[in-house]
């Protein structure tokens, strides 16, 4: 399966959880795979994992907070690898953080990574993006307790959810903005996957089956579903596919 053959992909949030499946998909699939995170030693660690299965990859410590950080990094990518072809625009923080972390990392670090990638794809000929939102980019988000008393939680939640959401119509903005230079631009919403990000509300009491409970497939997601779907965006099966926000969610936005 070389699906990406001869392609560079960069991968932001790709020391853990669904970001080291993005790329682990993407090395499979024969990318040479750029592994960026703001925890340098992680994405290391998915470097040499994806050496260890055959890949090319290198790894960077990035924070995509940082706008001029990030155009450096992708520039880096281009000068180190030969281009850019694909941007897995995921590195994430979770609900339980403040309004203005979480909006940065979440909302303004997606957006720098479009803002920057999208001219480089498009002088490049073209290329693919696919922004990690989620079901809370499509919906509101339902919590194990109450929380209305409780500011700390419904600052976490709200930015979490208007970020997500955020993300999803800048997905569709960049793809209106830049489809005639050949660069598509999608979302995956997963639902509840098993990462480090849920690991504190799967471990709470009666945690897990209330997560599980929300999905009609009974189940939470692995990173592996999600980096699945991601990989099938931005590649050329997906040539005629740009401006969607695709669940990966078992059913969770059904209902
Ligand atoms: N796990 C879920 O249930 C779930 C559901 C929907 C959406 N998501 C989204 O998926 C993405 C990945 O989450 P995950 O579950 O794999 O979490 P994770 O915590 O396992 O991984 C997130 C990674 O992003 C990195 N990161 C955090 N802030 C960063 C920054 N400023 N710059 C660069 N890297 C940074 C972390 O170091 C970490 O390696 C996030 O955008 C998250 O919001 C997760």
């Amino acid at each position: 399966m070389s699906k990406f053959a001869g392609k560079i992909a960069m991968v932001t949030g790709a020391g853990s959880g669904i970001g080291r499946a993005m790329a682990e998909v993407l090395a499979r699939g024969d990318a040479t795979v750029m592994c960026a995170d703001i925890n340098e030693q992680s994405a290391h660690a998915t470097a040499t994992r994806l050496e260890e299965m055959g890949a090319h990859a290198d790894a960077m410590g990035l924070d995509v907070t940082d706008s001029d950080a990030v155009k450096a990094g992708l520039e880096h990518t281009v000068a180190t690898m030969g281009g850019l072809d694909v941007l897995m625009n995921n590195a994430g923080i979770g609900s339980k953080n403040t309004w203005n972390d979480t909006i940065s990392v979440n909302l303004s670090g997606v957006f720098y990574g479009l803002k920057h990638a999208c001219p480089i794809m498009a002088d490049g000929g073209g290329g693919a993006i696919v922004n990690t939102a989620s079901i809370a980019g499509l919906n509101g988000l339902v919590r194990p307790a109450d929380y209305q008393d409780d500011p700390q939680t419904l600052e976490g939640v709200n930015a979490y959810v208007a970020a997500k959401h955020g993300v999803v119509g800048m997905t569709r903005q960049f793809a209106i903005a830049f489809g005639k230079s050949g660069v598509r631009v999608n979302a995956v919403c997963p639902g509840y996957i098993v990462t480090p990000m849920t690991a504190r509300t799967r471990a709470a009491e009666g945690g897990t089956q209330f997560l599980e409970a929300l999905h009609p497939i009974g189940r939470l997601g692995e990173p592996s579903e999600v980096a699945a779907v991601a990989a099938f965006l931005a590649s050329s099966d997906a040539s005629f596919v740009t401006g969607t926000a695709v669940p990966v969610d078992g059913g969770y936005s059904a209902r």
